[in-house]
């Protein structure tokens, strides 16, 4: 069975046993400060997970798009990936363990299902602590429904719970669903530490909250969570011995031979270099589906890391010209009509590749002489050869070599480098930014005068007016406003024409002169989400945030201060429409005075 009939498969079967099928989110978290990633079907679900209301209802299923960035440094191997779609259902304070257990086994071993013989499944179940107590419950429906004893495994926490999927949050006991890889017939005892046997599927009890002091506080509701790695059991199912031999992988490796000129060979053993190629640049191009660009740090951290690794274990494998937009394409046109945010992105992320490929192709070129320097430096006598942290924050600062690649190159000359020294000199470095953006933000926001406060008014109508002209891909990526004028950034590719300037500059004065009424609640993010505010869901969970609604035209989440109506501001004129940087727009506008 290929994946994309597993995906289908999966959904349509939990869909019959009445759960709403729900999109993936993105892979940018927008409720979690402590993950940079969606790393599981569960994460974008928190919240219900914790009580609030889903409005899909109780039972869900769905495939997410997750990346773990823990494994990046074992990707090359024949099971690591960076990208991954997950497959899920869950059960938000409905159907607890008996169900669970029901379905699981019944997707797996159905004849119109993945129709897995019951003697190549083995499970293990939560073994019981003082935090919680042995799953008894579990064993039993497994063993009722076939799987004999000595094919269920009692296991301890550090491998039969799941979660949280951050630092705090819900979690629980779980069950894990194995299948025999290896020689036939299957061992009639499942010993988990042989590796033949490999997790396909795992249904976690969710009954608990880790806090942030990490105690495990009873949920409110119980709930079931289940992640299947569609990549892993499509190889599984497949009998291939790697994610990496599939058909989902396939296309990128062809594009990759056709690069290098080399023949397609079907099936053929990928090397390492390729798997990290086609690994890093399809995680790569997902995530600038999802909006964001290489950079300094943070999630656009990541990706330039992904994209200079794959570009560096290209030149290893002789390839000289420009090759990562093609490659993405290859993603795009494969995974496009699944996630059509990457075909409705193409445009933006194939020149997003160009121009980080021309960019690190002269800093590499630089850089690596820079670093060949250093090594030669060092007398071939020394035993303990280190690169120092403050070499190694200059490639950085200098040349973008991510520090990761510096330790790559380093190691493959025998040399180590002085991680600390590294880590002491970029926290330095990052003070002194952090020093500087404060700087700047306090000629903006800090003034509270009624001329600021009706500028403040005054952004929420036309990012509201910009929405409904340009569409609803404008949001604000930046605001600055002094006393005079009100500075805007936000994201758009193409710079506006003179008349949607003109009609963006109506609608505002439409609001003026309409005089709506301004009102503040208080309400937590999640509230304020559900209640369709924009703004910037950074706050924690329970946190409380201000949500002003400016009558029916804009409701934001925003600390303040505004006017009390709308009619308080004078007529509103643009005065600059420019770019700021790429895909975000900046204007300038006033507001005379009444
Ligand atoms: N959230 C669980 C996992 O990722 C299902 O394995």
């Amino acid at each position: 069975m290929k994946a994309a009939g597993i995906r289908r498969k999966y959904i349509e079967f939990f869909k019959s046993k009445g759960h709403a099928e729900i999109k993936s989110a993105s892979l940018i978290p927008d409720n979690d400060p402590t993950c940079l990633f969606t790393t599981a079907g569960m994460h974008p679900l928190v919240p219900y997970l914790q009580g609030a209301k889903h409005p899909a209802g109780t039972r869900l299923t769905d495939f997410q798009k997750c990346i773990r960035t823990g494994d990046i440094d074992e990707v090359g191997d024949a099971v690591h990936l960076t990208f991954f779609e997950m497959l899920g259902n869950w059960s938000l304070g409905d159907y607890f363990k008996e169900e669970a257990i029901r379905f699981s086994f019944e997707f797996l071993t159905g004849a119109e299902n993945l129709n897995i013989p019951l003697n190549m499944l083995a499970v293990t179940v939560f073994a019981g602590d003082e935090d919680c107590p042995f799953d008894e419950e579990a064993f039993k429906l497994w063993n009722s429904l076939g799987i004999p004893a000595e094919r269920i495994a009692k296991l301890p926490k550090k491998d039969n719970w799941w979660g949280p999927a951050g630092q705090t949050g819900p979690c629980g006991p779980d069950t894990e669903m194995f299948y025999w890889t290896g020689d036939l017939p299957a061992p009639e005892k499942f010993e988990p530490s042989d590796k033949r046997w490999v997790e396909i599927w795992n249904d976690v009890f969710m009954q608990y909250n880790k806090n942030a002091e990490g105690k495990y506080e009873p949920l409110s509701q119980r709930n079931v969570d289940t992640g299947m790695g569609l990549e892993r059991v499509t190889a599984i199912l497949q009998g291939k011995k790697s994610c990496y031999e599939t058909e989902i992988f396939a296309p990128l490796f062809a594009k990759l031979d056709e690069i290098r000129g080399a023949e397609w060979v079907d099936g053929a053993d990928r090397t390492s270099s390729e798997r990290i190629i086609a690994d890093h640049l399809r995680a790569a191009t997902f995530i600038m589906a999802d909006g964001i660009t290489p950079g300094k740090v943070d999630q656009p951290y990541v990706l330039r890391r992904l994209i200079r690794r794959a570009i560096r274990e290209g030149r290893k494998l002789g390839i000289s010209t420009e090759f990562t937009a093609k490659i993405s394409q290859a993603v795009i046109d494969e995974f496009g009509d699944v996630y059509p945010e990457l075909k409705n992105n193409a445009k933006v992320i194939l020149e997003e590749f160009e121009r980080e490929e021309k960019q690190f192709a002269v800093t590499l070129e630089k850089g690596t002489h820079e670093f060949l320097k250093l090594i030669d430096r060092v007398p071939a006598h020394i035993t303990k050869k280190v690169i120092s942290g403050k070499n190694a924050f200059n490639l950085y600062e200098t040349y973008g070599f991510p520090i990761e690649l510096t330790c790559e190159m380093a190691a493959e000359k025998g040399f180590e480098v002085d991680r600390a020294g590294y880590d002491a000199a970029f926290a330095k470095h990052q003070e002194m930014s952090r020093a500087g953006a404060e700087q700047k933000f306090k000629g903006g926001l800090a003034d509270h005068s009624e001329a600021t406060a009706r500028l403040h008014t005054a952004t929420h109508l036309l990012q509201a007016a910009l929405r409904k002209v340009l569409g609803t891909h404008v949001e604000q990526r930046g605001s600055n406003i002094t006393a005079e004028r009100l500075r805007f950034d936000f994201s758009h590719p193409d710079k506006m024409t003179p008349e949607q300037i003109a009609e963006v500059q109506t609608l505002v004065n439409d609001a003026i002169k309409r005089d709506l009424p301004i009102s503040c609640d208080e309400m937590t993010v999640e509230e304020a989400k559900n209640a369709g505010a924009m703004g910037l869901f950074e706050s924690k969970y329970g946190e409380k945030v201000k949500v002003y609604t400016m009558g029916d035209v804009s409701k934001e989440i925003c600390g303040g201060p505004h006017a009390q109506h709308t009619g308080e501001l004078g007529g509103f004129k643009i005065l600059k429409e420019e770019s700021s940087s790429r895909g975000v727009r900046r204007i300038k506008a006033v507001i005379e005075a009444k």
